[in-house]
C-alpha cells in the first residue's frame, strides 16, 4: 500500500473519531465508525471492497433493532462520509451490495436520514 493512502486513512480515521457525537442512540456511532473504518479505501479509491469491510457492515445490519438504530446509523454515516475527503458517495452505497448485503437506506450529502424507515 502506498504511504500516501495510509496517510489518508490515517487521517480520516483521526477526522471520524474526533467529530462523534451520537450517544443517545443504542447503536453509537463509536462502534458504527469501527466497523466501517476498513470500507472508507473502497469509498475512496475504489477497486474491491475487503473482507473486513463486509464483516462490518454485517455487523451494522445485524445490530439494527429500531427505525432509531437505522436513523442513528444514517446520520453517522453521513456525518463521517462528509468529513472524508475524495468520498464517492456512489461507491458508498455499492459498498452493501458488494458485500451482497441490503442498506436500509442510501447516504448522501442530502438524504432526510429522520425519513429512514
Ligand atoms: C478484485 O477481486 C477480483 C477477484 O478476487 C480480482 O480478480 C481483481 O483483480 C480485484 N480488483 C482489484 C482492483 O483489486
Ligand atoms: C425529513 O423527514 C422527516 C420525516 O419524514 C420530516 O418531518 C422532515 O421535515 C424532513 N426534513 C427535511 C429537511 O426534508
Amino acid at each position: 500500500m502506498a504511504v500516501n493512502k495510509v496517510t489518508l486513512v490515517a487521517s480520516v480515521m483521526a477526522c471520524m473519531l474526533i467529530t462523534c457525537s451520537y450517544a443517545e442512540s443504542t447503536l453509537s456511532c463509536d462502534q458504527i465508525t469501527i466497523w466501517l473504518t476498513p470500507c472508507i479505501p473502497y469509498g475512496v479509491l475504489g477497486g474491491n471492497v475487503s473482507s473486513l469491510c463486509c464483516q462490518g457492515v454485517y455487523s451494522l445490519n445485524a445490530a439494527y433493532k429500531s427505525a432509531e438504530d437505522r436513523r442513528g446509523a444514517c446520520q453517522c454515516i453521513k456525518d463521517r462520509a462528509a468529513c472524508i475527503p475524495g468520498i464517492d458517495y456512489t461507491r458508498v452505497n455499492q459498498v452493501g451490495p458488494r458485500c451482497g448485503s441490503k442498506c436500509p437506506f442510501k447516504v448522501y450529502p442530502s438524504t432526510n436520514c429522520s425519513a429512514v424507515p
